[in-house]
């Protein structure tokens, strides 16, 4: 039986006003599950309004011909990689050796799980015999396959930690945790790994995309591309246990670089973030009543899946001045997900001490939500999951809860062309790890899609690279309402 989640609304009066279903509050935190598009929230939190937005809408002026994602630079940060670059980088800044020392010793481990599951896989005879991907991993698996893949993990490594370095050093966000958040979960997370792959495996060999929970297959509330098993993930998205594995797993995949490429949203998002409160609290706004109390900026998180964005994202929060009072609101449509990164979220002591932090359980097609009242909305890894319909509502959706000048950052994977090194890697990608919608995203013109969905309203400022991930920017036309 799934868990009763409940169809919700957000009131003033906690535990009064239901408008229909039951809720329950957390803590801080606030969960919901949105059964109606014309849903909106506007509640009271024990500190503050949830949602607070009055603003005038700026018309959205439509242009003339629809732009390309090729009018805007990609830019492919790269870093020389010779034995002499490397050590005098690593000399550079004392912080830099700890960070460089944690990150392999990181890395190595996830990578060391990495190839353990290739050869995990390509041991299992009948796979490797039957099934395309079964051959693929095991030419995969090897000894100079496995040498050209640690190397070449280690390269990027290198490559990512010195952007994410300059970041730090530039103070756009803080140092973070060198090796794990939590090493005590690190050994048995490991062993539970392990022991899942074959459940994996055996859905590999069968092709099978439809094992989750009967309930959930039933449930008209999720969407018909989510019922699936992507990535071949037990359970799909249906279980605690799929949503306490996946991090861990997605880790393992990219050779423990995964975190640090979620980072790489933090650097257009929490400039933008100062920047607006700063402006907000230089014309008083802030303390009045349209942004009170203490919501100085307000972020839409969408997905934030188990929560390691999150967690990072909240670590600024809570060290910087500049960033106080943002309102982060988490959304997802996996209940097991969105329980995983609230449970994370509590069990640090100086993230669960902020304020204003909510957990939503909504579509990202459907927010529960009330018009511009976000200042920025990120988004990692979603787009490649969902069909064109389903983003095109999505981007409707964002356009229509940000307030004008608004941003959304969106990271996800690069695309087709990005770099002709790894287009081959992402052709297999769809059938490897059952993701249906993935070569159709690869193939998008995301400023296009950006402009045709929000009518004109969004636009694509900027686009980079961090190895497998690419983060967009687009901005809201308009100004940001000063008062
Ligand atoms: C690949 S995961 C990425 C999660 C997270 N952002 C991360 O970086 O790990 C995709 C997430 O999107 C969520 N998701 C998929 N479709 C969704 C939708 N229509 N509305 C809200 N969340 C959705 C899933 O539940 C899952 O948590």
């Amino acid at each position: 039986m799934p868990p009763a989640v409940p169809t919700f609304i957000l009131s003033p009066h906690w535990g009064k006003q239901f408008i229909h279903g039951r809720a329950w509050r957390a803590s801080r935190s606030v969960w919901c599950r949105a059964g109606r598009h014309s849903l909106a929230v506007s509640g009271q939190t024990r500190r503050g309004r949830l949602q607070a937005s009055t603003s005038t809408t700026a018309a959205a002026a439509p242009e003339a011909s629809a732009p390309s994602a090729s009018s805007v630079p990609l830019a492919r940060p790269s870093y020389a990689t010779d034995a002499l670059s490397v050590f005098r980088w690593l000399l550079e800044d004392p912080r830099t050796l700890l960070y460089a020392g944690g990150s392999s010793l990181r890395s190595g481990f996830f990578l060391a799980l990495r190839l353990f599951n290739i050869n995990a896989y390509a041991r299992s005879q009948q796979f490797a015999q039957n099934s395309k991907v079964g051959t693929l991993l095991s030419q995969s698996s090897t000894l100079s396959a496995q040498r050209n893949l640690v190397v070449f993990f280690l390269q990027q490594l290198y490559k990512l930690g010195r952007l994410e370095m300059e970041q730090v050093r530039a103070g756009v966000y803080k140092t973070p945790p060198f090796l794990a958040r939590s090493p005590w979960r690190v050994l048995p997370r490991a062993i539970d790994f392990a022991q899942d792959l074959r459940r994996g495996l055996e859905l590999r060999e069968q092709e099978r995309t439809d094992a989750i929970p009967q309930a959930f297959l039933r449930d008209t509330f999720y969407p018909w591309y989510y019922k699936r098993n992507f990535h071949y993930q037990t359970d799909g998205y249906f279980s605690a246990d799929s949503a306490r594995r996946y991090d861990f797993q997605v880790e393992v995949l990219f050779g423990g670089t995964a975190d640090i490429m979620r980072r790489q949203a933090l650097v257009p998002l929490l400039p933008f973030l100062r920047a607006v409160r700063s402006q907000r609290l230089a014309h008083g706004v802030g303390n009045g009543a349209r942004f009170t109390p203490g919501h100085t900026t307000d972020v839409l998180n969408v997905p934030c899946g188990a929560g390691s964005f999150l967690l990072d994202l909240l670590d600024n929060v809570a060290s910087d001045m500049r960033l106080r009072g943002a309102h982060v609101v988490n959304v997802d449509l996996s209940p097991f997900y969105l329980r995983e990164a609230e449970r994370r979220f509590r069990d640090d002591s100086r993230l669960r001490a902020l304020p204003h932090v909510t957990f939503l359980h909504a579509n990202t097609e459907q927010l529960p939500l009330e018009r511009e009242s976000f200042d920025a909305v990120v988004s990692i890894y979603l787009f490649h999951e969902l069909p064109d319909e389903a983003r095109r509502n999505t981007i409707a959706e964002w356009t229509r809860v940000l307030r004008p000048g608004g941003r959304v950052v969106l990271a996800d994977s690069l695309q087709a062309g990005d770099d002709p090194q790894l287009d081959a890697t992402l052709s297999r990608f769809r059938k490897g790890y059952h993701e249906p919608f993935y070569d159709s995203y690869v193939q998008t013109d995301m400023a296009q899609l950006f402009h045709e969905a929000s009518g004109g309203a969004l636009k694509l400022k900027s686009q980079t690279l961090a190895f497998l991930t690419k983060v967009f920017v687009f901005e809201k036309v308009g100004v940001m309402p000063r008062q």
